[in-house]
């Protein structure tokens, strides 16, 4: 295992409803968390395909976080629970291929729960280091500019349903 030169780069999709809104709250806050999450906004983990993920770590990010509502909680009734079996899938082609699973996770949040996403994301940032870089990692990866993180972003799906 190589030693992390640099910190981790972690990806977290997040639903717009709950765990956008725990990491929004998290920044207003001014809570305390690494700065190298890039947080993206999805209508709903339903939404949250196995090639989204598989193409953030073949493009370099040490780690991935799927972040719905809480169980039972999805506002399209069962997105999150989709997004677990997806994730759960993810991890054993992730296996397959020699990329620790342990470098992708699904979490579940409420709107309300800011410091459990700085605490998810810590947690994961400490365990990505543990890990060390990912073996796809790229330079261009690593290097991206501070001004690329941690900003709000437009939905990269449009609103509506999960599936
Ligand atoms: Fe949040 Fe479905 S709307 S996980």
């Amino acid at each position: 295992m190589t030693p992390m030169k640099t910190d981790p780069v972690i990806l977290a999709l997040c639903c717009h409803y709950c765990a956008y809104a725990a990491a929004d709250l998290a920044g207003a806050m001014r809570l305390q968390y690494p700065s190298n999450v890039r947080v993206l906004r999805f209508p709903c983990t339903g939404k949250v395909e196995p090639n989204y993920i598989l193409t953030a770590f073949e493009q370099g990010v040490d780690g991935v976080i799927v972040a719905g509502c809480l169980e039972g909680g999805c506002h399209f009734l069962e997105g999150n629970l989709r997004a677990r079996r997806r994730v759960e899938r993810v991890k054993e082609l992730m296996q397959e291929a020699g990329l620790e699973p342990e470098r992708l996770e699904m979490y579940n949040l409420s709107s309300a729960d800011g410091p459990r996403f700085a605490e998810i994301v810590t947690e994961m940032s400490q365990r990505l280091k543990k890990l060390g870089p990912s073996p796809l990692r790229t330079d261009a990866a690593a290097a991206a500019p501070a001004s690329e993180k941690t900003t709000p972003q437009t939905p990269p799906v449009s609103a509506g349903g999960a599936e």
